[in-house]
């Protein structure tokens, strides 16, 4: 059984870090992709605080395609180029929306969501998925955060087999 507790409370560096290093020791021997994309999903959404929602889309057929998360049921499909998922998608780049009103083109699945973070998922340079993150706040995610998800990304992508999800 996985029992490493995260403290929440520590610094956003070392929480990362935390997060990271628990991932790998989470996802160590076993193969099963939605096991290992269901099981990181929960470790995120569990060890951060002010969030309300935290998921992964996988490209799929060209379009983003809901997969593994933690909160309200959400829009099940994305077309690449749209909302904050498809942007991050198109541009193969992090997104960070400080005000989720101010960003044309939401799209809006929870109500309570008011700031977003969306980071690619590339896998030897390829887009597999992107992982999104919201928050009940604006302005919830720094620069801390940003590296923070986007190492804990680069973390998971090669230690999932994304063609079997
Ligand atoms: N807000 C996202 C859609 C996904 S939900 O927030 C879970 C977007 O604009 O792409």
């Amino acid at each position: 059984m996985f029992d490493h507790a995260i403290d929440r409370s520590q610094a956003k560096p070392a929480l990362y870090k935390d997060v990271t290093g628990s991932l790998a020791a989470l996802l160590e021997g076993e193969t099963d992709a939605l096991a290992n994309v269901a099981n990181a999903v929960g470790l995120l959404f569990g060890a951060l605080d002010r969030i309300n929602w935290c998921g992964v889309y996988v490209l799929r057929g060209g379009e983003l395609v809901l997969g593994p998360f933690q909160g309200k049921p959400a829009c099940v499909r994305i077309a690449v180029g749209k909302g904050v998922c498809g942007s991050a998608a198109a541009r193969r780049q992090t997104v960070v929306v400080p005000d989720v009103n101010a960003f044309p083109g939401h799209i809006a699945c929870d109500a309570a969501s008011r700031s977003e973070i969306v980071v690619p998922i590339l896998v030897g340079g390829a887009l597999v998925g992107v992982l999104d993150v919201d928050a009940p706040e604006t302005d919830r995610f720094d620069a801390e955060d940003r590296a923070g998800i986007e190492a804990f990304v680069a973390a998971l992508g090669p230690r999932v087999d994304w063609g079997r999800l």
